[in-house]
């Protein structure tokens, strides 16, 4: 392989995204492989501002406002992190360095709008952004990621039943139509599995590129 791969990991909150991004680091350090996890919100000081509004900073006198403002924010955070030249993903796949993200713009799609007038908003912000190499799709219900995340001691905005539910809906239909290289996995098995799933698919396609 020439060049790292850019991998991101989607789904609901509670699907497990993060175990799943350290257990694939883990495969690529014992192929001697390098690489990095790097989530959205990026690092960067528009993630820094992102995760504020994330906990509950809302400047805004309507939902609406704030989703916008929302969906504008993580546009111009993921132009920093595919782009920075200190970490960015562009950056990192030139010296050879997988990176691996937990969510890509189809959070965007997913989280920061209710109709299709949003929908169509999100999808122009965001209409230059490369798709990934691949995308892994951690497909689970609702209750059992609550049930996950109930031991967690922030919860962010959007991590409620009633969002969840229409995120969950969101992520499938994007997943049903995407035409770029996908894998959907069935979240709900153990991260053994999973994890051993993703190394099948990624040894099947891609290190034998
Ligand atoms: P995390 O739980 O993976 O750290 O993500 C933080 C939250 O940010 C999560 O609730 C989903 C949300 N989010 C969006 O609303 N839009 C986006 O574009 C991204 C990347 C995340």
């Amino acid at each position: 392989m020439s060049k790292g791969l850019f991998i991101v990991f989607e789904g609901v909150d509670g699907a497990g995204s993060s175990t799943q991004a350290q257990l694939l680091q883990n495969y690529f350090t014992q192929i001697n492989q390098k690489s990095i996890i790097s989530p959205e919100p990026s690092d960067g000081p528009i993630g820094k501002l992102l995760r504020e509004f994330l906990g509950g900073r809302n400047d805004f006198n309507n939902q609406d406002l704030y989703d916008q403002q929302m969906a504008y924010l993580f546009a111009a955070d993921r132009h920093y992190h595919l782009y920075n030249n200190f970490n960015g993903v562009y950056s990192l796949r030139s010296k050879n360095i997988h990176v691996i993200s937990t969510r890509y713009y189809f959070s965007s799609l997913a989280y920061n709008g209710k109709n299709e007038k949003d929908y169509d908003f999100i999808c122009l912000l965001n209409q230059k952004f490369p798709p990934p190499d691949l995308v892994i799709y951690l497909d689970i219900p609702v209750d059992l990621a609550l049930e996950r995340m109930c031991d967690r001691p922030l919860k962010e905005i959007y991590e409620t039943k009633e969002k969840l539910i229409k995120v969950r809906e969101r992520f499938q239909e994007i997943f049903a139509n995407y035409p770029h290289k996908m894998l959907k996995i069935d979240a709900r098995e153990n991260p053994q599995k999973i994890h051993g799933e993703i190394i099948n698919y990624l040894e099947k396609w891609n290190l034998s590129n």
